[in-house]
Order: structure tokens, then C-alpha cells, then sequence
């Protein structure tokens, strides 16, 4: 195993967040995960590299408990309702990335969606198509994602965040081997996604950036 390391995860109970979870644990690592329902943890409850904290983003958690000691701290977050009427994943990361500062966490990863624009970016219309006429149900979801890349690159250069812009499809069995792509997205698993994510928070190249991920070719 490479070196044992503490991620705090938020989102731990969601479609990419669970596998990232039962993935760090597999490898022997620790997890302290912020979760409103401890029982969509299911078998992971009972590791006892799991350490559990019952609530929400938007209920103030104590952040300095979350944050003391851990060595990554991963989001994963997303609820299309709450974020189609405010920008929570944005105003949380706005404590959250203070609280990371005063305990001297650097590393963050950020997992937002494949069709959201990147800080500096543009919205291909091809996307924008999508976005608007065909997936409009997430348009908050996106904008909310956006908002937290504005912050994080024009307020929070001094932390190590890496934005992963993810296209996912669902729950199926392994695609195979994500990479970092600027250019090229693919459609992948959570699965897929999580074990990406679990190496990309590790790369010093990536800090920095908001790329998608492409699957590496047989
Ligand atoms: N799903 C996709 O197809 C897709 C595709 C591309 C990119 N993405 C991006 O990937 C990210 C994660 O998406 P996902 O589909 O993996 O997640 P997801 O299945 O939608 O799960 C979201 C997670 O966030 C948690 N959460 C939401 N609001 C919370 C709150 N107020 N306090 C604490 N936890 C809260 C949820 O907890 P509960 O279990 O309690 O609800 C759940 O664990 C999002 O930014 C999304 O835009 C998703």
C-alpha cells in the first residue's frame, strides 16, 4: 500500500463518493465522511477506518473537526434540488477552504461535471444545446459547479485543489482506466470515476487544473 492517508470526503454516500469511499478504505486507508444518512454507508459503517459524522453542508458543521488532521479532502457533492435554488456546494466551499488554510490542508478535489465550464472556459454550443433543451433539470447543478470553480481559481490559489469535470453515465461494472484529458471526455462509471479520482488527487501535475477524463485506449 502507498503511504496510509486520512481523506475527509463529503458526498460519501452518492453515486461516485461510495466507491471513492470503499475504494480508500479497501487500501487500508482512513475516511472521515460528513453524511446526512449514515445507513446509505452500508457495510463501509462498520470499517473501523471509517469515522463517521452525521450532517449537512448547509447545517454549519463543525469544519474544524472535519478538517483537523485529515490529509485530502475530496467533494462529491451534488443535489440538483437544493442547488437549483442556491449555490450551496459554493457557499460551502467557501468555509470550508478557510478551515483547510487554518489546519494547513493543502489538497482538494473537487469533482464538478463534464459539462460544466471550466473557469476561463467557454460552453461549446453543441453543449450549451444539451445543457439548456435536453438536461435542464441540472442547469443549477452546473452553475453552482462553475460558481466553486470561479472561487477556487481567482480566491483560493494557495490551496492544492484539482477540479475533475466528469462525465458519468451510471453504476455498471468497470470501463476500464480514466485519464486526464484537456480536450476529450468520456462517458464513464462511478466506479471508474472514484478509482480516477483516487490516483488524480495525488498528482502534482494536475494542480491546478479542471480537465475531463478520457478512457486510456486498449
Ligand atoms: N451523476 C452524474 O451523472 C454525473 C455526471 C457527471 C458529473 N457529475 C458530478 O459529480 C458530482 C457528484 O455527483 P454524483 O452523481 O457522484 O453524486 P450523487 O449521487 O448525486 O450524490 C451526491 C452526494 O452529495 C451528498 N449531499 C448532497 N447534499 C448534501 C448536503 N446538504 N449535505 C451533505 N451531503 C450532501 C449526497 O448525500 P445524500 O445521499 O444524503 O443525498 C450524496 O452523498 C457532482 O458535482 C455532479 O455534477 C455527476
Amino acid at each position: 500500500m502507498a503511504q496510509r492517508s486520512t481523506f475527509l470526503v463529503f458526498g460519501a454516500t452518492g453515486g461516485t463518493g461510495k466507491h471513492f469511499v470503499a475504494q480508500a478504505l479497501q487500501d487500508g486507508h482512513r475516511v472521515r465522511a460528513l453524511v446526512r444518512d449514515p445507513a446509505k454507508l452500508g457495510a463501509a459503517q462498520s470499517d473501523p477506518n471509517l469515522e463517521v459524522h452525521q450532517g449537512s453542508i448547509t447545517d454549519a458543521p463543525n469544519l474544524d473537526e472535519l478538517v483537523r488532521g485529515a490529509d485530502y479532502v475530496v467533494s462529491m457533492l451534488g443535489d440538483k434540488h437544493a442547488q437549483s435554488v442556491s449555490k450551496i456546494d459554493t457557499a460551502f466551499v467557501k468555509q470550508l477552504v478557510p478551515a483547510m488554510r487554518q489546519h494547513g490542508v493543502k489538497r482538494f478535489l473537487y469533482q464538478a461535471g463534464g459539462l460544466s465550464k471550466p473557469y476561463n472556459g467557454y460552453t461549446p454550443w453543441s453543449i450549451w444545446v444539451f445543457r439548456t433543451f435536453f438536461i435542464s433539470s441540472f442547469r443549477g447543478q452546473h452553475e453552482d459547479n462553475e460558481a466553486v470553480m470561479v472561487y477556487l481559481a481567482t480566491e483560493a490559489t494557495d490551496i492544492e485543489w484539482i477540479v475533475h469535470r466528469a462525465g458519468i453515465i451510471g453504476d455498471g461494472p468497470s470501463k476500464g482506466t480514466l485519464q486526464r484529458s484537456t480536450t476529450s471526455p468520456s462517458i464513464g462509471v462511478f466506479r471508474d470515476c472514484a478509482e480516477y479520482s483516487h490516483r488524480l488527487i495525488r498528482e502534482s501535475a494536475a494542480i491546478h487544473t479542471s480537465d475531463f477524463s478520457h478512457y486510456v485506449k486498449a
